[in-house]
């Protein structure tokens, strides 16, 4: 009677967790030859006391454990997909997988539950995104030998997915219809993609020529340039008219530099010349002060005299 009322109570929770595995739908993203984790938590299931769970690889078993009342567990897996050893304790039943390799690329992981006699019940799903950084591009140009058209390369590779790759004229005009050729070719092991584009057209010198490789799984838009020669020849131009400020800067500096010591120099004089010039009164205001004295010292011997 009792253990019929925990099954009960079981079939329950089973149901509960069931509603809980539908919301889990979701994709991974995840790098080549990084790490993942596929996260997958339920705190719930240790109150069973025999259980099972099985990851799976779009519908392939990947990796099995058991779990016993009396606390003995199973682990059987492929030797790279691990779960945390603690699992059972904390409800963690997220699977780890070492490497990415895009081979894994939307695949559909799932974690299936079984307890006693009731079918086994998928509780997480999860699919894998993976993606890879381009190298930077490479762009190189040739004359054809008919000497009007040029075909230029843009080179790139070590990516995942396919980039779309694209070319701009002159910065905003899209190339004329026909004279881009691109190919990309996954490598057969890595499956990282190498990118080879070609466009050939009639053009100007004058004009730059952009590649640009985009991977959205990466959030990723690299470009390289060819600029026109009218624009080196501009910037030429412009680093000659710098090189011309600078100088006649320096130089409006150096005379205003010379212009400002010499006036110090002249005011050290002026001040110089002022204050002898004020001694010099000042002593002429004296000999003029003593000469009255004197005169009227004098007067007065003259007067003493007179008496
Ligand atoms: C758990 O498994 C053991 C061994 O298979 C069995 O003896 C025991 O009755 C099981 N317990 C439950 C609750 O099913
Ligand atoms: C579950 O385990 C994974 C892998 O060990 C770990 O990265 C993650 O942080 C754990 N999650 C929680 C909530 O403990
Ligand atoms: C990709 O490019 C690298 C370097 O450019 C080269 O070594 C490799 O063979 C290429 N792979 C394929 C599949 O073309
Ligand atoms: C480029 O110019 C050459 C000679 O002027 C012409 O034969 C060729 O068709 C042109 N190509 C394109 C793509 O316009
Ligand atoms: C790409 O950008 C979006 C929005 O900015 C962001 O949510 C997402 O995580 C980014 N992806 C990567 C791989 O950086």
């Amino acid at each position: 009677m009792c253990l019929h009322k925990r099954a009960l109570l079981r079939a329950g929770l089973l149901l509960f967790l069931l509603h809980l595995g539908a919301c889990l739908d979701d994709c991974v993203l995840c790098i080549v030859g990084q790490p993942v984790v596929l996260p997958c938590l339920y705190p719930e299931l240790n109150t069973f006391g025999n259980f099972s769970i099985e990851w799976r690889k779009n519908d392939q078993k990947l990796l099995r454990s058991q779990w016993r009342e009396d606390g003995n567990v199973e682990i059987c897996s492929l030797n790279y997909a691990r779960i945390p050893y603690d699992a059972a304790q904390n409800g963690n039943f997220s699977l780890e997988l070492p490497k990415v390799h895009p081979k894994q690329d939307k695949m559909n992981f799932s974690l299936f539950f079984s307890a006693g006699e009731h079918e086994a019940t998928q509780l997480c799903a999860l699919c894998l995104r993976v993606a890879a950084s381009f190298s930077a591009p490479e762009l190189q140009s040739e004359e054809t030998a008919d000497g009007n058209e040029t075909t230029f390369l843009c080179l790139s590779g070590g990516g995942y997915p396919e980039p779309v790759v694209s070319w701009l004229i002159s910065d905003s005009l899209q190339p004329p219809e026909g004279s881009v050729r691109t190919l990309a070719e996954p490598h057969p092991e890595s499956h990282l993609y190498n990118i080879t584009s070609y466009l050939t057209l009639n053009i100007s010198k004058d004009s730059s020529v952009t590649c640009i490789i985009e991977n959205p799984s990466m959030n990723e838009t690299l470009t390289a340039t060819r600029y026109g020669e009218s624009r080196t020849r501009a910037v030429g131009r412009a680093s000659e008219a710098m090189w011309i400020f600078s100088t006649v800067l320096c130089v409006v500096v150096g005379i205003m530099v010379m212009v400002g010591v010499a006036y110090q120099i002249h005011l050290d004089r002026v001040t110089k010349r002022r204050k002898k010039e004020k001694r010099e009164e000042q002593r002429g205001y004296k000999r003029k002060f003593q000469f009255i004295e004197e005169t009227e010292a004098m007067t007065e011997d003259k007067k003493e005299t007179d008496v």
